[in-house]
């Protein structure tokens, strides 16, 4: 694996949560607080970052991650450029490493990489100049460490920071989800009183993975009792086939509804990352219901954001 940290001990990548201990997970929960903000409030806004270039290099889609990376960059003072990769020339054959070191060339002193390949995200890590950092923007089933983050902040909001005494559902397909991984990551990290996995025998992952989690096979057992209820879509992208009920019937088995939720805490909490898939793993009135948190989350991503960028390229910047 690799190694994320500089030779001081702090952190110059952002790859995967593995690793952190509490004091650090604390420490960049309380740093995004301190950025979260009212919707309607003017955000907060400082010039710590100013004069670093960043780089947005997605190869796969996304709405939150991108868009909320570039303002956080921003409102730090930083510049964005978002490298739109099917317009760039890795578009003619160039690998991701020539484009990097093109970019390093322009001054460029971190990347935050998306990509579907396991592995390109430290690989690139691994080859860049010693002054530059990279932050994972999502990698393929295994990692998207930001979202872990948020997650987190979202749980500490509404519950407190008392892990121990929490109950966290994941939902969905949790075989496929660099989301589930991250979580499980961040929330045994923070001592979580208990994780459990609920899923269908093929949304499950291997037994080894996910040692800590206690799984369910239906949601009528794994969400009694619960804190928190993370929902999860179903990746179609990532596997090549599955032995799933399609749509209105892994809907009937597996969905989040208002009878369902019922099951939980009366003050539990509704998570999900998105994009969704209303009426396939949520129903529409839980979404957008009283206990619902997900615009929350997104809210939180640019707090996390900024904290995570502050946090990792102030220390070479000299501005402690
Ligand atoms: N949750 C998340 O990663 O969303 P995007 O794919 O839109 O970035």
């Amino acid at each position: 694996m690799l190694n994320q940290r500089r030779a001081d001990g702090t952190l110059r990548h952002l790859i995967t949560l593995e690793g952190l201990n509490r004091v650090e997970l604390d420490a960049l929960l309380d740093h995004a607080q301190h950025y979260v903000c009212a919707l309607g409030a003017r955000p907060p806004m400082n010039r710590a970052l100013a004069g670093v270039t960043l780089g947005n290099l997605f190869t796969e889609p996304s709405t939150r991650t991108r868009v909320s990376f570039e303002l956080a960059a921003r409102r730090l003072g930083a510049e964005v450029i978002n490298l739109e990769v099917q317009l760039s020339s890795r578009a003619k054959g160039e690998t991701m490493l020539d484009t990097i070191h093109t970019l390093e060339s322009l001054h460029f002193d971190g990347f935050i990489i998306r990509d579907s390949q396991p592995g390109v995200v430290a690989h690139v890590a691994a080859n860049v100049a010693p002054h530059v950092s990279v932050f994972s923007a999502g990698e393929a089933h295994l990692s998207h460490p930001t979202q872990g983050l948020l997650d987190a902040l979202t749980v500490r909001q509404h519950k407190g920071s008392r892990f121990g005494s929490l109950s966290i559902a994941i939902v969905g397909d949790i075989k496929h989800s660099r989301v589930a991984r991250s979580a499980y990551e961040v929330f045994t990290g923070l001592g979580v009183g208990e994780l459990r996995l609920v899923a269908p025998p093929a949304l499950m992952p291997a037994s080894g993975e996910f040692p800590a989690g206690l799984r369910f096979s239906t949601p009528e057992q794994g969400l009694a009792g619960v804190d928190v209820v993370m929902m999860l879509r179903i990746q179609k992208e990532r596997m090549a086939q599955a032995d799933i009920p399609d749509g209105e019937e892994y809907f009937a088995r597996y969905g989040l509804t208002l009878q369902r939720l019922r099951l939980a805490k009366p003050d539990a909490i509704v998570m999900h990352p998105q994009p969704m898939n209303r009426g396939v793993e949520i129903d529409s009135a839980v979404a957008d219901g009283a206990q619902s948190v997900i615009r929350d989350q997104v809210r939180n991503g640019v707090a996390v954001r900024m904290a995570v960028l502050e946090s990792l390229l102030r220390p070479r910047l000299g501005r402690a």
